[in-house]
């Protein structure tokens, strides 16, 4: 059975002091909890076997939100990561969840319309590695970016928030991998903000060639800021889930 991961800790500093209280991911967006919208992306890929990482602090309010994820049509699972030392830190948790199967990662914050189907896939086509989905930006310096070769067409290096203006290719909080990932993890320092960068743990599998990569046409956002929240409030709030619970 393919299995996802939705990453719903970190301490969500840019929106503070709305989420000194609230988890970042138990925001409304449009008529709903923020979470809902990944989870829902997930199933309408086809994945209902989902794993939930958050904190120690705000796990209760999630269970009591979601449950077992029957009313979505899913199967949750929860796990709690300590401290929020980073995206790949926080993905190590999922190891025994995903066992020897390839994975689909969805960050909890990332919203976006278009079905995921098409390009799961495309990953499980892929014999083996990552891949990672893409949509074109206007500033690179809030993301992490691709570097694309347009010869070969492949991502030749990803960089963690680039000091670099202009429009970019970002890295959308949409990630597929098999279970080298683990021991990618194992082998990365915490950046300069103390954190596990999942941008690290990618390059390997950009070093190796075996990073698989799309890009997203339609609209996408990392409503991890006011503006952007506020964006994704907008634009999500037509939407309801008739025909999508179970
Ligand atoms: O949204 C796409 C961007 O997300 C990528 O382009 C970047 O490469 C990637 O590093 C990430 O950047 P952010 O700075 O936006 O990450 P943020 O700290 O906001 O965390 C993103 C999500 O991951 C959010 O839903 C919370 C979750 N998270 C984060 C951390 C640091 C965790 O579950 N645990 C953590 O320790």
């Amino acid at each position: 059975m393919r299995k996802a991961v939705i990453l719903a800790g970190g301490t969500g500093s840019r929106l503070s002091p709305i989420t000194r209280i609230i988890n970042k991911h138990l925001l409304p967006v449009g008529k709903y909890p923020m979470i809902y919208w990944p989870i829902l992306k997930v199933k309408e890929a086809g994945i209902t076997d989902i794993l939930i990482l958050t904190s120690r602090e705000h796990l209760s309010s999630f269970i009591q939100l979601l449950g077992d994820g029957k009313e979505l049509g899913v199967c949750l699972h929860f796990a709690i990561q300590e401290q929020a030392s980073g995206i790949a830190d926080a993905l190590s948790l999922a190891e025994d969840f995903v066992g020897e199967e390839k994975f689909l990662v969805l960050l909890g914050d990332n919203l976006f319309v278009e079905d995921l189907s098409p390009f799961v896939e495309q990953f499980y086509q892929q014999k083996e590695g990552a891949f990672i989905l893409l949509k074109e930006v206007p500033e690179a310096n809030r993301y992490g970016i691709a570097l694309i070769d347009k010869q070969t067409q492949t991502v030749s290096k990803l960089i963690e928030k680039p000091n670099m203006k202009g429009p970019a290719y970002c890295v959308t909080g949409i990630y597929m991998y098999d279970k080298t990932v683990f021991s990618y993890i194992k082998k990365i320092n915490p950046s300069k903000r103390g954190e596990l960068e999942i941008t690290d743990v990618n390059n390997f599998y950009v070093q190796q060639g075996t990073m698989g990569f799309n890009i997203l046409k339609d609209w996408w956002i990392d409503a991890g800021t006011h503006e952007s929240l506020f964006q994704a409030n907008f634009y999500m709030f037509d939407n309801d889930l008739k025909g999508r619970r179970s």
